[in-house]
């Protein structure tokens, strides 16, 4: 008898991103012309000093410090620190992309049986790192009328269980571009101090947000230095998805600790050396990086990316109603592009479950 995979193999789910891929390279030998809204990879350079530093290989590729070198922990503590965020070198972890960086805060985050609060329509990997840490996703639908913001409080409060154990954010969101303000990040953050949960909030489009308002990180939120973990990439600040490298951050220690851990116990030893090694070369003047929208080579995305939809109107959701029992005008700042025009649909939207 031949032997079986194991059960979690069979769960893993397909990639609904990389499943396109074929179909897309079919399409371009045929001669059209194709638009990667399925995956987010920026088309505009890597800096050229990243590129460069690759050109000045070490003699040996050596294995480094399971947290990343000091070289490129430094290149992290200075990005935090242009964002007005001070994390020590101790407080941050290197990993294999922001990917690495969900899957390490999910193991270590939750047992296996475990659940995870998230929002939907959400990024369609989630479904797969939760697959490999053995957790279940339990998704709170947001709606496109209320510009995709959170739901109140009452729907978290009704999808709590014994076994729930963390709240994963994506901000900006993927896909639905939608940026959570700091109070509707301060509400869900007191959710998750209230009931003892962690909150994994990813940030790897920072950036990516284009009409002047400036994201509040978790990491910046006074007073939940215990719950939050911020997981970050490369990938898409610097057009860099292929380096594969990105960072944890927390300042909770035992959660720290067991990140690091979750390095070795996944035989990762340590991130990846061309990587980091070109990290380190990330000019200072893309920290932050200029708008994606002043760039020369604006792609159509970018050109999508306008506050202002087909029809000239400007598209405004309403400010979160939570933690509020009714919404407050929304402000000028609070203004978004229209969810059929979202930036940020740089992923698929997950299959339907
Ligand atoms: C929301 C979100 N988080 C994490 C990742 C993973 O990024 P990386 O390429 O750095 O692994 C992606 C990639 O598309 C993403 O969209």
């Amino acid at each position: 008898m031949p032997p079986l995979v194991s059960d979690r193999g069979r769960r893993m789910p397909a990639s609904p991103i990389r499943k396109l891929m074929p179909l897309a390279e079919a399409a371009k030998a045929r001669g059209v012309r194709v638009y990667h809204l399925n995956i987010g990879q920026p088309d505009l350079e890597t800096p050229e000093p990243m590129r460069r530093r690759l050109a000045q290989a070490p003699r040996i590729f050596a294995y480094s410090p399971s947290v990343g070198t000091p070289e490129c922990l430094a290149t992290f503590v200075e990005y935090y620190r242009r964002l007005g965020i001070p994390l020590s070198a101790d407080e941050l972890i290197t990993t294999t992309g922001g990917s690495e960086a969900v899957l390490f805060a999910l193991m270590a985050c939750a047992n296996e049986g475990d659940e995870v609060l998230l929002v939907e329509p959400f990024y369609t990997n989630y479904q797969a790192f939760a697959t490999m840490a053995g957790l279940r996703l339990r998704p709170l639908t947001c709606r496109g009328e209320d510009g995709f913001h959170l739901p109140a409080r009452e729907a978290w409060e009704g999808a709590l269980t014994p076994r729930t154990r963390l709240v994963l954010l994506c901000n900006p969101n993927n896909p639905t571009g939608t940026v959570y303000g700091p109070e509707e990040l301060q509400a869900v953050a007191a959710f998750c101090r209230e009931h003892g949960l962690f909150l994994v909030s990813d940030e790897v489009y920072r950036e990516f947000v284009y009409d002047g308002r400036k994201l509040v990180s978790a990491l910046a939120l006074p007073g939940f230095e215990e719950n939050v973990v911020v997981v970050d990439s490369l990938s898409k600040r610097y057009s860099a998805c292929g380096i594969r490298l990105g960072c944890l951050a927390t300042r909770n220690r035992d959660l720290y600790l067991a990140c690091l851990r979750c390095r070795s116990t996944t035989a990762r030893t340590s991130p990846p050396g061309c990587s980091r090694t070109s990290a380190s070369a990330a000019p200072p003047s893309w920290w932050p990086p200029p708008p994606v929208s002043t760039r020369p080579r604006a792609s159509a995305r970018t050109r999508c990316a306008s506050p202002t939809c087909s029809s000239g109107k400007t598209w405004r959701p309403p400010w979160t109603s939570w933690p509020r029992a009714s919404p407050p005008t929304a402000r000028p700042a609070d203004s978004a592009p229209c969810p059929s025009r979202q930036p940020a649909r740089l992923a698929p939207r997950p299959p339907s479950r």
